[in-house]
């Protein structure tokens, strides 16, 4: 998936920092720990995002039963230039940032306001997610400044760049792969990370009907089963592990009392494995917790904005009521 975008050409328009990670196969070793330890056993999504995780999850976002994306970037492409003008940013910081492709609405608003200068501050887990991204944005414009920076919501965001006038975007309803007291936490550690005059723009998906959901979620085509799958690639060849992506079958369910979607992997078989430190049985016909993605309505968004001490400046939503943007301040 990766493209080059640190070239000569690109010189002083391009820079890319890794924020001390650590030792990755250590994270990701911890985080299996505790996930197969626990009761239904989990691995936390954020491993998915390996070259090729990152390369389906764009390809999930083209699917025409996946209506996120879609409808995120019709609120964009209509209001930006209102949102980016509201905030006075000339500087975008996205969190998640994934391949940044609706992000261009905001980056040409920002632009437009600008004389063409932009500066722009991708922050994601994937290095090949922001290389991809940066080398697309680094051909549609002259004079945009990147500063990507790999690193991991749950450790980095106090280490963000400060500079220009800011509008921190979280896109895409990631939030929501959060279950809602570390969500309250990561809000949190993104307005300790923000500057008064600092403006959030949040993306969150709406509770809507079941069949419109699972099937998001278990589409046709089979992307999203490959997606889900392939965290038992990453942790197969992280560990040298003989357990195969194919010893699982991929389901999504609407657990309708917590208002959200469920991706389970389903153990076709038993399947034993040896982590350092951790012997792992898994039953034939037992679940693996991959990913929570939650729905909001307008009301539960408030209430988490406000256990945060978050101010709703402006609400945007699309004509079908499919998805929400939320300006905030702190
Ligand atoms: N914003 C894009 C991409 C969303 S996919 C969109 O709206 O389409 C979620 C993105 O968050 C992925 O690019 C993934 O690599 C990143 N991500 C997931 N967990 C993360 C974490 N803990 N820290 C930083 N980035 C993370
Ligand atoms: C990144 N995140 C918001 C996506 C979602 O919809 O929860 C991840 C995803 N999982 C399956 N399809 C897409």
């Amino acid at each position: 998936m990766t493209a080059r975008c640190d070239g000569s050409a690109n010189r002083g328009r391009y820079r890319v920092d890794r924020l001390d990670v650590g030792d990755e196969t250590a994270r990701l070793l911890a985080d299996l720990h505790q996930g197969l330890a626990s009761s239904p056993k989990s691995i936390p999504p954020k491993w998915f995002y390996d070259e090729e995780g990152s390369r389906l999850f764009e390809e999930i976002t083209k699917l025409p039963e996946y209506y996120p994306t879609e409808a995120e970037r019709a609120i964009l492409t209509e209001n930006a230039d209102a949102m980016v003008a509201l905030a006075g940013a000339d500087t975008l910081v996205e969190l998640g940032a994934g391949v940044s492709d609706k992000t261009t609405a905001l980056l040409d608003a920002i632009g437009r306001r600008n004389n063409g200068k932009i500066r722009f501050v991708p922050f994601d887990i994937s290095q090949d997610a922001i290389e991809t991204g940066a080398s697309r944005l680094l051909e549609r414009y002259l004079d945009i400044e990147i500063h990507g920076v790999v690193g991991d919501f749950d450790l980095h965001l106090p280490q963000l760049p400060t500079a220009g006038s800011r509008m921190i975007a979280f896109l895409g309803g990631t939030i929501g792969n959060y279950p809602p007291e570390p969500r309250l936490k990561l809000l949190s550690q993104i307005i300790s990370s923000m500057d008064y005059d600092d403006h959030l723009l949040l993306g969150t998906d709406l509770v809507k009907g079941e069949d419109r959901l699972v099937v998001a979620y278990d589409d046709p085509a089979g992307i999203t089963a490959l997606f889900n799958k392939n965290v038992i690639t990453v942790m197969a060849r992280a560990f040298d592990l003989d357990v195969s992506a194919d010893d699982f079958e991929h389901r999504a369910i609407w657990n309708r009392d917590e208002a959200w979607i469920e991706m389970h992997l389903i153990a076709k078989r038993d399947v034993s494995f040896d982590l350092p430190g951790m012997h792992v049985d898994i039953t034939r016909g037992e679940y693996l917790l991959t990913e929570i993605s939650a729905k909001f309505t307008p009301d539960s968004l408030l209430a988490d904005f406000e256990a945060v001490g978050l101010r709703v400046v402006e609400t945007w939503t699309d004509g079908d009521f499919l998805v929400s943007l939320s300006r905030l301040n702190k």
